[in-house]
């Protein structure tokens, strides 16, 4: 093998693996999906679970489990009150519920 190939493939080996910390990867900003989670998404939740409404992301049976889970209900909630939330409000909003709530990949 030519030693520049060689070379290279042991970089890429040495920089993928270990993968960076999950909340590195994320696009969004968690300080951007702060407040348009507080004025779209917190009052139904408030009054469907009381409290402050994050019961809704700790309870014991919550239905996310996973970043790809978060991203997939986010989208879903957004469909189903027809938010119109653009995908970078969509990824900030996955960033500011993980980091606040679900921390995966911690
Ligand atoms: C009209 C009411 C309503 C609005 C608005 C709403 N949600 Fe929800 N959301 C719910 C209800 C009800 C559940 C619980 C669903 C269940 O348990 O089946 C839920 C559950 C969730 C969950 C899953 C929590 C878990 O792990 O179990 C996430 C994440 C979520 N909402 C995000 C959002 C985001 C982000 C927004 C704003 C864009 C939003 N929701 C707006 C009613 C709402």
């Amino acid at each position: 093998m030519h030693r520049t190939t060689s070379l290279l493939l042991v970089l890429g080996v040495t920089f993928t693996f270990p993968l960076p910390a999950l909340s590195l990867l994320l696009a969004g900003e968690a300080e951007e999906g702060a407040p348009v989670h507080e004025s779209r998404c917190l009052g139904c939740h408030q009054a469907n679970f009381g409290g402050d409404g994050s019961s809704v992301y700790t309870r014991e049976d919550r239905r996310v489990n996973s970043i790809e889970g978060l991203m997939g209900q986010v989208e879903r909630c957004n469909r189903m009150t027809d938010a119109n939330l653009d995908a970078d409000q969509i990824d900030d909003l996955v960033a500011y519920l993980n980091e606040t709530y679900y921390r995966f990949g911690d």
